[in-house]
């Protein structure tokens, strides 16, 4: 059921080198990276889920304590999480997050958060009222948008919000090197709400923190909920450059 991976093909760290072209290329890969919320079935070879794994597995972390851990399904895994996941919040079961979630978005950041609701909502032509379709959507979430795969990575609950933070800086990075394969991601906070059910399902001690979650396969590139792109703030509503 839950199996630990020995195996590991190392990047050879000592000899690599800076790419030729390599800004333009991360440019490029940064910005075709993008969420995807629909999937053929179609499982991801081994092979490019193992060199995406060595790449996101480069991700730096305080001390090189590399606190993340991941568990990826496939095939009846996938599905056993599916159907633990899915049946919970198809019933509206709940659990408390072992990392609260947002007290509240505020400002800017509510700004940003409904336009990105409202992207979605109008690629599916889903009215702004129209709470039955918004929450059918939401429930998309524990059917992993019909994904092959997940990643679910946790951490340990001793390293507290620097353990979350280097397991955010694996999850981009993970994201991006998907990218790079033509595998498509979304990051899923979603799949946190349900941590006792993840650690019953994988297997994991109760001193495991459950971050979050990555669907991932070959994006059905047809589905309306993938036909937009998400905007960026200019970095001048980011940066402050202090000068003196
Ligand atoms: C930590 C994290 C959690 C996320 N949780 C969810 C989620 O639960 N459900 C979802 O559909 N998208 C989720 N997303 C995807 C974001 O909505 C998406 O990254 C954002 O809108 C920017 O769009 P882009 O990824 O297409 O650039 C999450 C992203 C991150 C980084």
């Amino acid at each position: 059921m839950v199996s630990a991976d020995t195996r590991s093909v190392v990047v050879d760290r000592q000899s690599a080198q800076t790419p030729v072209d390599a800004a333009s290329t991360l440019e490029q890969l940064l910005a075709v990276r993008a969420s995807y919320r629909a999937f053929t079935p179609e499982p991801v070879p081994e092979l490019t889920i193992r060199r995406i794994l060595e790449t996101a597995q480069l991700t730096a972390s305080w001390c090189n304590s590399q606190s993340w851990q991941v568990a990826i399904t496939r095939g009846a895994g996938t599905e056993r999480l599916r159907d633990a996941l899915y049946g919970a919040a198809s019933t509206g079961a709940t659990e408390t997050t072992d990392i609260p979630f947002p007290r509240e978005y505020r400002g800017v950041h509510r700004d940003r958060r409904r336009e990105s609701g409202f992207q979605l909502y109008n690629a599916l032509g889903i009215e702004r009222g129209d709470r039955a379709r918004q929450q059918e959507q939401a429930l998309q979430n524990f059917t992993f948008f019909g994904a092959p795969h997940i990643a679910i990575i946790h951490t340990d609950e001793a390293l507290g919000t620097y353990g979350a933070v280097d397991c955010g800086g694996y999850v981009s990075n993970f994201l991006t090197a998907a990218a790079a394969h033509g595998v498509g991601t979304v990051a899923q906070a979603a799949l946190a709400m349900y941590p006792n059910i993840l650690r019953r399902e994988l297997d994991l001690g109760e001193d495991r923190t459950i971050v979050c979650g990555i669907s991932f396969g070959f994006p059905d590139v047809e589905h309306a909920s993938n036909s937009y792109r998400t905007t960026r703030a200019p970095i001048g509503e980011i940066v402050e450059w202090i000068d003196n």
